[in-house]
Protein backbone atom coordinates (compact mmCIF):
# COMPACT_ATOMS: atom_id res chain seq x y z
CA UNK A 1 0.00 0.00 0.00
CA UNK A 2 1.29 3.23 -0.95
CA UNK A 3 2.44 5.83 1.82
CA UNK A 4 0.17 8.53 3.21
CA UNK A 5 2.79 10.66 1.87
CA UNK A 6 3.30 9.02 -1.33
CA UNK A 7 -0.28 9.24 -2.12
CA UNK A 8 -0.57 12.82 -1.02
CA UNK A 9 2.48 13.33 -3.54
CA UNK A 10 1.02 11.37 -6.60
CA UNK A 11 -2.85 12.84 -6.20
CA UNK A 12 -0.58 16.83 -6.08
CA UNK A 13 0.49 15.77 -9.53
CA UNK A 14 -2.87 14.23 -10.63
CA UNK A 15 -3.70 17.65 -12.52
CA UNK A 16 -0.57 18.12 -14.49
CA UNK A 17 -1.23 14.85 -16.66
CA UNK A 18 -3.92 14.34 -19.09
CA UNK A 19 -4.50 10.66 -17.36
CA UNK A 20 -3.76 8.42 -15.09
CA UNK A 21 -1.66 6.66 -17.74
CA UNK A 22 0.20 9.71 -18.48
CA UNK A 23 1.21 9.90 -14.64
CA UNK A 24 2.38 6.59 -14.17
CA UNK A 25 5.82 7.65 -14.61
CA UNK A 26 5.86 10.34 -11.86
CA UNK A 27 4.14 8.11 -9.46
CA UNK A 28 6.64 5.45 -10.14
CA UNK A 29 9.59 8.44 -9.24
CA UNK A 30 7.71 9.55 -6.41
CA UNK A 31 7.70 5.97 -5.16
CA UNK A 32 11.45 5.73 -5.56
CA UNK A 33 11.75 8.64 -4.08
CA UNK A 34 10.67 6.65 -0.81
CA UNK A 35 11.70 3.92 -1.05
CA UNK A 36 15.07 3.85 -2.98
CA UNK A 37 13.99 1.19 -5.98
CA UNK A 38 10.74 0.00 -6.84
CA UNK A 39 9.64 -3.39 -5.91
CA UNK A 40 7.23 -5.89 -7.11
CA UNK A 41 5.31 -4.40 -4.46
CA UNK A 42 6.21 -0.82 -5.42
CA UNK A 43 4.49 -1.70 -8.59
CA UNK A 44 1.56 -3.25 -7.79
CA UNK A 45 0.81 -0.15 -5.10
CA UNK A 46 1.07 2.09 -8.14
CA UNK A 47 -0.59 -0.14 -10.29
CA UNK A 48 -3.44 0.23 -7.42
CA UNK A 49 -3.43 3.86 -6.87
CA UNK A 50 -3.98 4.60 -10.60
CA UNK A 51 -6.20 1.76 -11.30
CA UNK A 52 -3.72 0.35 -14.25
CA UNK A 53 -2.67 -3.23 -14.90
CA UNK A 54 0.41 -3.80 -13.05
CA UNK A 55 1.77 -5.18 -16.44
CA UNK A 56 1.17 -1.51 -17.73
CA UNK A 57 3.52 -0.11 -14.82
CA UNK A 58 5.98 -2.86 -15.47
CA UNK A 59 6.45 -1.69 -19.57
CA UNK A 60 6.98 1.70 -17.97
CA UNK A 61 9.39 0.87 -15.60
CA UNK A 62 11.73 -1.39 -17.82
CA UNK A 63 11.49 1.53 -20.63
CA UNK A 64 12.66 3.80 -18.36
CA UNK A 65 16.06 3.40 -17.35
CA UNK A 66 15.69 5.57 -14.34
CA UNK A 67 13.25 3.52 -12.57
CA UNK A 68 15.26 0.89 -10.61
CA UNK A 69 13.97 -2.37 -9.97
CA UNK A 70 16.46 -3.67 -8.00
CA UNK A 71 18.33 -1.95 -5.04
CA UNK A 72 20.78 0.34 -5.97
CA UNK A 73 23.49 2.48 -3.81
CA UNK A 74 23.39 5.64 -2.07
CA UNK A 75 24.30 7.81 -5.38
CA UNK A 76 23.14 6.45 -9.09
CA UNK A 77 26.82 7.58 -11.59
CA UNK A 78 25.18 7.46 -15.51
CA UNK A 79 27.59 6.92 -17.60
CA UNK A 80 27.36 7.90 -21.15
CA UNK A 81 28.04 5.48 -23.75
CA UNK A 82 27.06 6.91 -26.69
CA UNK A 83 28.90 8.13 -29.44
CA UNK A 84 30.30 11.38 -29.19
CA UNK A 85 31.85 10.38 -25.45
CA UNK A 86 32.98 6.95 -26.98
CA UNK A 87 35.00 9.41 -29.21
CA UNK A 88 36.19 11.52 -26.14
CA UNK A 89 37.54 8.48 -23.98
CA UNK A 90 34.59 6.76 -23.03
CA UNK A 91 36.93 3.56 -22.16
CA UNK A 92 39.23 4.96 -20.55
CA UNK A 93 36.50 6.56 -17.99
CA UNK A 94 34.58 3.04 -17.22
CA UNK A 95 38.08 1.82 -16.73
CA UNK A 96 38.57 4.60 -14.15
CA UNK A 97 35.47 4.45 -12.17
CA UNK A 98 35.36 0.73 -12.43
CA UNK A 99 38.69 0.73 -10.73
CA UNK A 100 38.06 3.36 -8.09
CA UNK A 101 34.57 1.52 -7.29
CA UNK A 102 35.94 -1.65 -7.26
CA UNK A 103 32.56 -2.37 -9.54
CA UNK A 104 31.39 -3.61 -12.98
CA UNK A 105 29.07 -1.59 -14.91
CA UNK A 106 25.57 -2.35 -13.36
CA UNK A 107 26.83 -3.39 -9.88
CA UNK A 108 27.08 -1.04 -6.62
CA UNK A 109 29.90 -0.60 -4.80
CA UNK A 110 30.58 -3.27 -1.49
CA UNK A 111 30.18 0.37 0.82
CA UNK A 112 26.48 0.62 -1.21
CA UNK A 113 27.75 4.46 -1.99
CA UNK A 114 27.43 4.28 -5.66
CA UNK A 115 25.97 2.01 -8.62
CA UNK A 116 27.22 2.45 -11.74
CA UNK A 117 25.08 2.30 -14.84
CA UNK A 118 25.56 2.49 -18.34
CA UNK A 119 23.08 5.48 -20.08
CA UNK A 120 22.71 6.76 -23.66
CA UNK A 121 23.51 10.53 -24.56
CA UNK A 122 22.86 12.56 -21.68
CA UNK A 123 22.49 15.49 -24.10
CA UNK A 124 25.95 17.38 -23.27
CA UNK A 125 27.58 15.84 -26.57
CA UNK A 126 29.45 18.93 -27.11
CA UNK A 127 31.29 18.76 -23.42
CA UNK A 128 32.13 15.10 -24.03
CA UNK A 129 32.68 13.04 -22.13
CA UNK A 130 29.52 12.91 -19.35
CA UNK A 131 28.44 11.31 -16.69
CA UNK A 132 25.47 12.32 -14.46
CA UNK A 133 25.59 11.22 -10.50
CA UNK A 134 21.90 11.63 -9.29
CA UNK A 135 20.66 14.56 -10.78
CA UNK A 136 23.73 16.41 -11.07
CA UNK A 137 25.87 16.27 -14.45
CA UNK A 138 29.43 16.57 -14.69
CA UNK A 139 30.84 16.96 -18.34
CA UNK A 140 34.48 17.27 -19.97
CA UNK A 141 35.57 14.88 -17.70
CA UNK A 142 39.04 12.85 -17.10
CA UNK A 143 40.42 10.87 -14.51
CA UNK A 144 41.35 13.64 -12.39
CA UNK A 145 38.26 15.59 -12.78
CA UNK A 146 36.21 11.78 -11.53
CA UNK A 147 38.44 11.82 -8.18
CA UNK A 148 37.28 15.11 -7.48
CA UNK A 149 33.84 14.77 -8.33
CA UNK A 150 33.78 11.36 -6.17
CA UNK A 151 35.37 12.81 -3.06
CA UNK A 152 31.92 15.53 -2.94
CA UNK A 153 30.12 12.43 -2.89
CA UNK A 154 31.68 10.17 0.30
FE1 LIG B 1 27.54 11.50 -24.40
FE2 LIG B 1 25.81 12.85 -25.92
S1 LIG B 1 27.11 11.21 -26.48
S2 LIG B 1 26.39 13.24 -23.87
Amino acid sequence: MLSKQEKQQIEAKVHHYPNKRALSLEALKIVQEHRGWVTDEGIADVAEALQLRPAELEGVATFYNMIFRKPVGKHVILLCDSVSCWIMGYERLREHLTTRLGVGLGETSVDQQFTLLPNVCLGACDHAPVMMIDNAHYQDLDAGKIDEILAMYR
